[in-house]
């Protein structure tokens, strides 16, 4: 039996490790043990996905939790230590691109433990953001690397990685899409805000490049409160941005902004609910242009990069500067049905993770 430890810390991981966690299982040769990081903690941003992508209780929990990069990376490391020399795993298995993911894919290397990285190859050539960090130096020291769209199997020849270590095996967190699309279709979140479908803007926001710095921030919550009086914008908040906005003072622009519904992080069916209505999606989120694409829905994300390349060559993204004029401009467009149409990327079929287990059955027993 191969023994494979996965690894998951934050929302977006939740999402990913799911059918990866089925696939295993249902595997006859692979047995998972699942470990939660801790890195999120909050109910709205880790049990409620646990519960509805129907994952079990994590075998191993750490308490990673909030702090600085170091801190953070340090501590999943010190707690994931023991364990993996106890557990003894054949691989471990790590996906996307946040601080968690490298800290176990570093901890499993230097204990010469297998390390396969799920969304491998992914590049914005922009080291200001933490995540790019986190993706050179995990594919630096994985041993299999599994990828969602081709520009990332040329970003991995480029750093020099063998081809044999290279599996184009599509995107895992659009298996969960497939999987849980007509439960959410049958939510119908949007009417508990009172909107219909295609009438309304889905914001979400929080990269730190955006959200931690007082000048961007302000001319986001600028940009919202003017594209709330044309058209409604629901804004699940996530809690890194929560807490920039109240502490940059501008909680009241957006409160008193009478088309702005300021909301709590959203489960997953929720949220994919909303997305499947929404007339626009604008949002800074790496998973959510992915999901978008896969939906078919206007997408504008508002960075000067994106890692996921395909999402604006044959999806629905557009990436959009922090200019107010151009972000009302977009919702003009999307809500007036004026956005291009996509089509679906190559193997973003909702069978990912069967793929990856297949490889790793056959990597792992040679
Ligand atoms: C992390 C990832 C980012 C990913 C995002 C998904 C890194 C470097 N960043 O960013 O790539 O896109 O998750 O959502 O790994 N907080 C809570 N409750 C929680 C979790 C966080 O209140 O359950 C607050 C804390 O104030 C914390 C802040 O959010 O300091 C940031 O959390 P952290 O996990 O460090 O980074 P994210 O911004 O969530
Ligand atoms: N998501 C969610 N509820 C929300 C916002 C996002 O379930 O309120 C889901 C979304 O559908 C996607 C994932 O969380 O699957 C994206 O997470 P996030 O944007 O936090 O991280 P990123 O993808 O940017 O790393």
């Amino acid at each position: 039996m191969i023994r494979a430890l996965l690894v998951a810390g934050t929302r977006p991981n939740f999402i990913k490790i799911a059918p990866l966690h089925r696939a295993f299982d249902q595997h006859e040769a692979i047995e998972p043990i699942l470990v939660h990081t801790g890195q999120h903690y909050d109910a709205a941003m880790s049990d409620v996905f646990f519960q509805q992508l129907e994952l079990p209780r994590p075998d191993i929990s750490l308490s990673a939790g909030s702090g600085s990069h170091a801190r953070q990376t340090a501590r999943v490391m010190q707690e994931l230590e023991p364990i993996i020399v106890e557990q003894r795993p054949d691989v471990v298995v790590v996906v996307g691109d946040v601080n968690s993911t490298l800290a176990a894919a570093l901890t499993a290397s230097k204990l010469h433990v297998l390390v396969a990285h799920v969304e491998a190859g992914l590049r914005s050539f922009d080291r200001r953001m933490p995540e790019e960090i986190n993706r050179i130096a995990t594919d630096a020291i994985s041993d299999y690397l599994f990828v969602t769209e081709a520009a990332a199997i040329k970003h991995l020849r480029e750093e020099g990685k063998a081809d044999e270590a290279i599996f184009f095996t599509g995107n895992v967190m659009i298996d969960s899409l497939r999987r849980y699309e007509e439960k959410a279709r049958s939510v119908s979140q949007h009417e508990v805000y009172g909107m219909n479908a295609r009438s309304f803007v889905l914001l979400t926001a929080h990269r730190p490049e955006l959200v931690d710095n007082p000048a961007l921030l302000a001319v986001l919550v600028e940009s919202i409160s003017r594209i709330g009086d044309r058209h409604p914008v629901l804004f699940p908040i996530h809690p890194r941005t929560r807490k920039r906005i109240v502490e940059f003072g501008l909680e009241d622009v957006l409160v008193n902004s009478a088309g702005v519904h300021l909301i709590e992080p959203l489960g997953y069916f929720e949220f994919l609910s909303l997305m499947i209505h929404a007339g626009l999606v604008l949002t800074d989120s790496g998973g959510i242009q992915e999901e978008t694409t896969a939906l078919g829905v206007p997408c504008a994300t508002i960075r000067d990069n994106t890692e996921r390349p395909c999402t604006i060559e044959v999806g629905t993204n557009e990436l959009l500067p922090l200019d107010p004029d151009v972000l009302e401009d977009a919702s003009n467009r999307a809500l007036s049905g004026l956005w291009k149409t996509g089509s679906l990327p190559l193997l973003w079929d909702g069978h990912a993770a069967e793929r990856i287990a297949a490889v790793l059955a056959t990597v792992l027993r040679d």
